[in-house]
């Protein structure tokens, strides 16, 4: 992005100086289904700011312009200080926006002080948008806090969710483990009887559909106060692109609907617009942070940095094909990098699909595990465990989304109750409002259904395949805390939340213990 003088501000000022006031109507440069959803007050900034990738020193900033349909680029001024007010000033200067990025702005603010609250803002001559608030990474904790969430389906429901992360002070950092967006056309995957209808009216599958649906995503006032309240890293599942999705195609991508590597390259390209991710020369999003010696937390992309394609079961004739690979070679080798890096403590891996085992019930008494997750996968999965246990990694903890149910899992090559064979433990997040069991089943199936689950799963030590929640993770050197949160409801907006489940692992011993 360029940066640019003050002087072509004042200039554009100059020409028209009314253009860039911004009104709500139809000459706006945003989807008319839209409109209805822009809050005045927030003008030209609807979407509001975000934060994310936080380092010791440095942090991204975001926003999104809407203007007049006739402006083709826009100079921004942005502002950070370390107060709400802006008294104590540290830095600030002019950007730009075009429609060559969707009128999104990224700016990567270095030489910042490490574990410090920062606020900032954007302006535009007459206009500023909200105060975003973030922190970056301290330099050598003995505690640090995140949040991670999954699946966050605009037609399923309210992110109450979302709300509730934001409001939470204890909460330093969030982590998206994708499905942020979904790619469906409306009611085929949703409810829209509780009045959130997707917008474009169609499945997504270009450029322009892709940053409608994150427009849309990113007008919602819940995910506007997460992203104002915390940093967020984040990291793509399938949903971002099309469903089930590999490097070379998706369940969800038939040929009618064009050239996959077109449309695929269409959701990255939206997807690094409107997320505060840190564009890299090397354009794969599996990237790790390192929090001094506590720990480091390793984000994968399990799903097109180098997936090749899904069986349907573990009788395919290539089910156990060793060519097979859901990380890729080049990611695997980075992983095992990670993993044997001595100078961490805990080894936190921000993961789409169940690392596992995970026997899916079918509820007529049998199972089956699930192949779009690692179990699909079973050279590579085996691979990596014998390769975590002959090397003795300690500490290594997979959180997990996709599966729209919490898990907490003891991870061995079969899933036996024994403890001694266990190489990692692992916490499923269950989703921020997509369907669980009880949207499919009635409420007495689905509580069959999860009782099930722990019959089929004897490492699984708990299961809610009913709930749409989040979960928070405290790291500290001798243990960690993990606790499951629930909204109450997700039809409608809803203050009420829960803790239902805490679980601790020391450090050392790959072994949930139940808190309550
Ligand atoms: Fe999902």
């Amino acid at each position: 992005m360029k940066r640019i003088g003050l002087m072509l501000l004042m200039l554009t000022m100059l020409v028209n100086p009314f253009i860039l006031k911004a009104q709500i109507s139809d000459e706006l440069n945003i989807h008319p289904d839209l409109i209805p959803l822009l809050d005045k007050n927030m003008a030209p900034f609807y979407h509001g700011v975000a934060s994310g990738d936080p380092t010791e020193n440095s942090v991204v900033l975001w926003t999104k312009v809407t203007l007049n349909k006739n402006i083709s680029f826009i100079p921004i001024e942005w502002q950070i200080a370390e107060d709400p007010d802006f008294k104590k000033p540290i830095g600030k200067g002019i950007t730009s926006t075009s429609n060559e990025q969707d009128f999104t702005v990224k700016i990567d603010i270095t030489d910042l002080e490490e574990n410090t609250k920062y606020y900032y803002r954007f302006m535009l001559p007459g206009d500023t948008s909200i105060v975003g608030q973030t922190l970056t990474l301290p330099k050598d904790p003995t505690e640090f806090t995140m949040a991670f969430a999954s699946c966050s389906n605009y037609e399923w429901g309210y992110f109450n969710n979302y709300r509730f992360i934001a409001e939470d002070p204890e909460v330093d950092l969030v982590v998206h483990l994708g499905d942020y967006i979904y790619e469906y056309a409306p009611n085929v995957y949703g409810d829209t009887s509780i009045g959130r209808v997707n917008v474009p009216a169609r499945e997504i599958t270009t450029l322009d559909d892709y940053r409608t649906r994150h427009s849309l995503y990113a007008l919602d006032r819940d995910l506007i106060k997460l992203h104002q309240m915390k940093p967020m890293i984040t990291t793509w599942d399938d949903h971002e692109i099309a469903n089930n999705g590999y490097v070379d195609g998706a369940q969800n991508h038939q040929t009618n609907e064009g050239n996959w590597q077109t449309r695929k390259n269409a959701g990255k390209q939206a997807y690094y617009e409107w997320l505060p991710i840190r564009d890299n020369s090397y354009h794969e999003l599996y990237r790790s942070f390192k929090l001094g010696t506590l720990l480091e937390l390793v984000i994968l992309d399990t799903r097109i940095a180098g997936r090749t394609k899904q069986v349907d079961s573990e009788s395919d004739a290539g089910y156990n094909d060793s060519a097979r690979t859901i990380l890729g070679k080049d990611q695997y080798s980075w992983l095992m990098n990670k993993l044997t890096d001595k100078t961490t403590r805990w080894k936190i891996i921000g993961n789409q699909v169940p690392f596992g085992p995970m026997y899916q019930p079918d509820m007529k008494g049998s199972s089956d595990k699930y192949m779009d997750g690692w179990d699909g996968y079973p050279f590579e999965r085996k691979k990596l465990i014998k390769a975590i246990a002959r090397l003795k990694i300690k500490n290594v903890v997979w959180l997990t989304g996709d599966y729209h149910c919490s898990f907490a899992l003891e991870n061995d090559i079969d899933g036996t109750v024994t403890t001694d064979d266990n190489v990692s433990v692992e916490f499923v997040v269950t989703s921020i409002t997509s369907a669980n069991d009880d949207e499919w089943l009635s409420l007495d199936s689905a509580k069959t259904g999860r009782q099930y689950y722990l019959d089929f799963n004897p490492h699984c030590k708990y299961v809610n395949n009913i709930d749409n929640g989040y979960v928070v993770v405290k790291v500290e050197n001798t243990q960690i805390t993990t606790h499951f949160y629930y909204a109450e409801t997700v039809r409608e907006p809803s203050q009420i939340k829960r803790k239902e489940k805490t679980f601790i692992v020391m450090d050392g011993k790959p072994v949930l213990i139940p808190q309550d």
